[in-house]
């Protein structure tokens, strides 16, 4: 018979429950992922007894109250709290998305399940390791690229070309997408996944930008684009309403008509 080993520290255990206070009038349960790798112990999943009626709808909101209220301990990332900068995402119900625009009433279940963004190493609690998810992005060259010589004012663009940039520029990096992409799950570190894709199509169909055939040639590998399946996760779960999926099936349509 097989025997089967977890690897260290994917185990994880019950962990603490954390009552709401006497008197609390409305109170919803948040079941947390706690994970801080210099204890050496394994992860964990603490509870927490909310008083809602006391914070702001949003699951940030809840989040913050239990920073502020309940345990100093609990880590996670977030800045602007209008869902701009991408550093709230984190796993909600099962779901990757923003935790400033996302409404704990319309979490679903008893209890409100919070994780780390799927598939990243894990630095503390909710904060994902996203280091190689920057590293792919840096990798398409998200600047323009020209060879004609610099203009003495902008480099123009008409309002039909500035349009199609229109479903990409909207994206704040948020990694929602690329950590719910199987595919990317799989090959983390050979495709590129959905979020690096977006924006290399971003930069490709810039009419500014001049170096078109080279960003295609640095795609054309068996796994940087081509382990896209079009399972369509990225597109269903990016909380700026954007398709990746979309993006990636146009570069691919790019390289085979430069074949053509
Ligand atoms: S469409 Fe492609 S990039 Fe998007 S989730 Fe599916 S496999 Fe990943
Ligand atoms: S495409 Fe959407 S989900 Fe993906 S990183 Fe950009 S904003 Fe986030
Ligand atoms: S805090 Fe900036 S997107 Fe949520």
């Amino acid at each position: 018979m097989v025997e089967l080993t977890l690897p260290k520290n994917s185990k994880v255990g019950k962990g603490k429950h954390h009552p709401a206070p006497d008197g609390a009038k409305k109170v919803k349960t948040f079941r947390v992922y706690r994970y801080d790798p210099e204890t050496g112990q394994n992860p964990r999943w603490d509870t927490y007894d909310v008083a809602v009626d006391q914070c702001g709808p949003m699951v940030l909101d809840a989040i913050i109250h239990i920073k502020n209220t309940m345990d100093p301990s609990l880590t996670f990332r977030r800045s602007c709290r209008e869902g701009v900068c991408g550093s709230c995402a984190m796993n909600i119900g099962g779901r990757n998305t923003l935790a400033c625009t996302c409404a704990w009433e319309d979490v679903p279940g008893q209890a409100i399940q919070i994780s780390p963004l799927p598939h990243q190493p894990v630095i503390k609690d909710l904060v994902p390791d996203l280091t190689q998810f920057f590293a792919q992005y840096a990798e398409i060259e998200p600047w323009l690229h020209t060879d004609t010589p610099e203009p003495e004012k902008e480099w123009k663009q008409s309002i039909e070309d500035r349009a199609k940039l229109d479903g990409l520029y909207e994206c704040i990096l948020c990694a929602c997408c690329s950590t719910s992409c199987p595919s990317y799950w799989w090959n983390p570190e050979k495709f590129m996944g959905p979020a690096a894709l977006l924006h290399a199509y971003r930069w490709l169909i810039d009419s500014r930008d001049e170096a078109t055939g080279e960003r295609l040639d640095a795609l054309e590998d068996p796994f940087k684009l081509y382990r896209c399946h079009t399972i369509m996760n990225c597109a269903q779960v990016c909380p700026k309403g954007l398709s990746p999926a979309k993006a990636i099936a146009e570069i691919k349509k790019m390289m085979a008509e430069r074949l053509l």
